[in-house]
């Protein structure tokens, strides 16, 4: 655990000095967590929404094994080049498919293929909170029954368990998206369990 929270320092060191937008780059407390998870689960084929400088890209390449798979979706190639020279020093890229491109029209094209779905172990979002539920749509079909799908942001600093009036006017919109997106999601659960899932 210690040096994947020295990678992650490392990527993130690298972020703060060469982006404005650093603060995008995820925690290596938010990075402890997922390891655990992916270790829990045994994940060996995976995918990540939302890549940035590869901070947790990189946490989930050193937790899955030496075959284990990362489709890793991202519009910006030129930040995920900055992180991939860590990577590439962890030996670890070999397990990464980056795809430059929206997110959105990957997962349509993976879906399009009948043997992804159901087949992912672990799926992680961090991108567009506005398509978050767009993205979960598709992730629950390519994932298997017992896969996980982490997605950062949905506390939004505590705003979620705020009533609405205390929420400040620039925030509401964000706030009902994630609130949307946990309603979504305790129907998809609750549905899927008649069908055994
Ligand atoms: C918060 S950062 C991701 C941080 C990263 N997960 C980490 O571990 O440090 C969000 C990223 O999502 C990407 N993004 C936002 N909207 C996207 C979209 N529609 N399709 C693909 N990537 C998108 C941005 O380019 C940005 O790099």
């Amino acid at each position: 655990m210690i040096i994947e929270e020295l990678v992650i320092l490392c990527i993130q060191k690298i972020t703060t000095l060469l982006f404005s937008i650093a603060k995008w780059a995820s925690s290596p407390d938010a990075g402890q967590l997922m390891a655990m998870l992916l270790k829990l689960l045994n994940a060996k084929k995976t995918i990540e929404v939302g890549v940035f400088t590869g901070c947790l890209l990189l946490l989930t390449a050193l937790s899955i094994p030496d075959d284990g798979k990362i489709i890793a979706i991202d519009d910006n190639r030129e930040a995920y080049e900055i992180g991939l020279l860590v990577i590439q020093k962890a030996g670890v890229q070999h397990k990464i498919d980056f795809i430059e491109s929206q997110a959105l029209p990957v997962l349509d094209k993976l879906l399009e293929d009948h043997e992804n779905e159901g087949s992912f172990d672990f799926a992680f979002v961090d991108a567009d909170k506005e398509t978050y539920i767009n993205y979960h749509e598709r992730l629950m079909k390519v994932l298997k029954v017992g896969g996980v799908v982490v997605c950062d942001n949905t506390l939004r600093r505590g705003m979620v368990a705020l009533p609405e009036s205390a929420v400040p006017e620039g925030r509401k919109q964000d706030r009902q998206l994630i609130l949307v997106l946990k309603f979504h999601t305790f129907h998809w659960v609750m549905g899927s369990r008649s069908a055994g899932v």
